[in-house]
């Protein structure tokens, strides 16, 4: 067994290198598993992706080769659920502005018509991508007296969200869901309307949301995922007004990445076996398959 080091993910060459002659490979979403790096990895039997999202990896490219994949679905939806829902309320309510305030010395009395901002119960919450953890964020949402509508891809998205004071998005990244998100969607969304992305950043034109945002055609958003992650120190995007941005923490609980562990290493050591992955993600990455995040 080998292990990399490193804080930081490991370098191309270094995963070329010691991948080629591995039997199995646990991987994390931050590792590019593609069809170059399986061309090489003569012996790869099993890839263990430390996720439940697989878009890191060219799940084509590790059919064609009968390389089998696996995942960690369902230990970390209420994690990702809650965290949606913090950013929703954080977003709704502009902690990140006030808590400045608050410290900065700035804070000089209570205002009745200061730091006002959306009141989730009556409000209506398109959530885009109805899986697992779309489902358990409606959930959430409708107690807090939501609204809740879920919307597929394939439906009639801009109609959907015209009526949405909050879209949330909770779909897979593929080739069809990249950029499902651009300014003609954004532009279709409700003045003043809050986005949410817990899922993946390529789901959004970033650009189209920093006008959107900008323009205060959008009401706020709140980002855990950005394309690419980290965002560069200098994207213009993370100057856009009523913006949140963490660093893609919607797993990160105690519990949630404990279970991640354990499920991850099941998976990798039945695909040693040659036995059947107990999580397995589908081999091909069609709409279909992908729709149960
Ligand atoms: C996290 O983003 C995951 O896909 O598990």
């Amino acid at each position: 067994m080998e292990v990399w080091p490193g804080e930081l993910p490991p370098g191309r060459d270094w995963l070329i290198e010691h991948v080629r002659d591995a039997e199995g490979l646990l991987c994390l979403l931050t590792d590019r598993i593609d069809a170059e790096l399986l061309a090489s990895a003569r012996e790869l039997r099993v890839i263990s992706n430390f996720a439940v999202g697989c878009d890191n990896i060219d799940l084509a490219a590790a059919a064609e080769r009968g390389i089998v994949v696996g995942r960690t679905p369902d230990v970390l939806t209420d994690a990702t659920a809650d965290l949606t829902i913090a950013l929703m309320l954080a977003v709704a309510r502009h902690l990140p502005a006030a808590e400045q305030h608050a410290r900065s010395g700035e804070w000089r009395t209570w205002e009745p018509a200061g730091w006002l901002g959306l009141e989730l119960r009556g409000a209506t919450l398109a959530i885009v991508g109805p899986g697992r953890i779309g489902r358990a964020v409606a959930t959430r949402a409708e107690a807090f007296g939501m609204d809740v509508t879920l919307v597929g891809r394939t439906t009639e998205l801009r109609t959907s969200l015209a009526g949405a004071d909050v879209v949330s998005l909770h779909a897979p990244l593929t080739a069809a869901t990249r950029h499902l998100i651009d300014a003609a969607t954004l532009r279709a969304m409700r003045p003043g309307a809050i986005l949410i992305n817990t899922s993946r950043g390529g789901l959004i034109d970033q650009t189209a949301l920093r006008i959107a945002l900008e323009s205060g055609h959008l009401g706020g958003a709140g980002l855990d995922v950005t394309d690419p992650e980290p965002p560069a120190p200098e994207d213009p995007l993370l100057g856009a007004p009523n913006l949140i941005v963490l660093p893609h923490i919607g797993s990160a609980t105690h519990k949630a990445r404990a279970a991640m562990t354990q499920r991850s290493v099941e998976n990798l050591l039945a695909g040693l076996e040659g036995e059947p992955l107990p999580y397995p993600q589908p081999l091909v990455a069609s709409e279909s398959q992908q729709s149960s995040r």
